[in-house]
């Protein structure tokens, strides 16, 4: 950890303390090492602090941590909030489907301005991998991620906040899958395998026939399982035929579920799923977005 000065502004917020901080009266406002919180920064703001100490995690403390890009607040938060959209999403009152489509889009928004807080302060470690609902914290994580890439290809902020809603919405058609096909610990059988591919297509028809949800966002429904060198499904694209937001969903989504507890597969590390992107990169993802992906494990 390195100790740096930082002026008081909203950027501390999400960062680690690096010093006590008193109140003039003498009692202690926040512990040496405490995370920051929007509340802590107000409060400090209020007794009149101009500056403070935070601890920068180094390079090597990133890569030890099974780090994740979102706040912990957020963390616990959002696949609750999700799980509420896909189910309003999921019904047939215009009313319900349009609010969601509002939530879903304050979600977006609020996925995009956390991992920027965070970029200023790289990860802590993650647990959300062995919680239930396992669907929702991985399309969230698969946002953050993605959003990561989008920021590091210098998106503007529709295309980022487009590209965020298709990393929420990726896996919609999950939903339609049967439980014991989703956390089946074996291997699935060629017709099972065939079942679960059915997610693609199941989540791209209900977003665009019954949601009106665009294209742009649903089409990444049916294509985050092809690969660059055209191994994957549904139809085997290859290169530049798969839609940038695509790939750059691909490469959220192999990360995160490679390093996440399964129930047919031990938790990998960072490292392994950093090396993982690293072997396929050029064959099954493009090599400039994973360069772009992994530029921030380096920072
Ligand atoms: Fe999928």
């Amino acid at each position: 950890m390195d100790l740096q000065i930082a002026e008081l502004d909203s950027n501390v917020i999400g960062q680690l303390l690096g010093q006590k901080l008193y109140s003039p009266k003498g009692s202690l406002l926040l512990g040496m090492g405490a995370e920051i919180g929007d509340f802590h920064y107000r409060k400090i703001k209020d007794v009149g602090y101009r500056s403070l100490y935070v601890l920068q995690k180094s390079h090597s403390d990133v890569l030890e941590s099974t780090g994740h890009v979102l706040s912990e607040k957020l963390r616990a938060a959002a696949p609750v909030a999700l799980k509420q959209i896909y189910q309003k999403l999921l019904s047939k009152d215009k009313i319900k489907v349009s609010n969601a489509k509002k939530e879903l889009s304050v979600l977006a928004d609020s996925l995009i301005r956390d991992v920027d807080i965070r970029m200023s302060a790289p990860p802590d470690i993650v647990d959300l991998k062995r919680q239930s609902d396992y669907i929702y914290q991985h399309a969230i994580s698969v946002a953050a991620y993605s959003i990561l890439m989008g920021q590091s290809l210098q998106y503007h902020q529709l295309k980022l906040f487009d590209l965020a809603l298709a990393a929420l919405l990726h896996d919609f058609g999950m939903i339609y899958i049967d439980d014991d096909i989703l956390m089946k610990p074996e291997a699935l059988s060629d017709k099972e395998a065939e079942e679960m591919r059915k997610h693609t297509v199941l989540g791209f028809q209900h977003l665009g026939r019954n949601c009106f949800i665009k294209g742009l966002v649903t089409i990444v429904c049916l294509q985050h399982h092809e690969r660059f060198d055209g191994s994957g499904y549904l139809k085997g694209m290859v290169g530049n035929e798969i839609h940038e937001y695509s790939q750059i969903i691909a490469i959220a989504d192999v990360f995160d579920a490679y390093t996440s507890d399964r129930p047919w597969r031990r938790l990998h590390t960072l490292d392994e799923g950093i090396a993982y992107l690293k072997d396929n990169a050029g064959t099954l993802f493009d090599e400039d977005i994973v360069k772009h992906f992994l530029r921030f494990f380096e920072m």
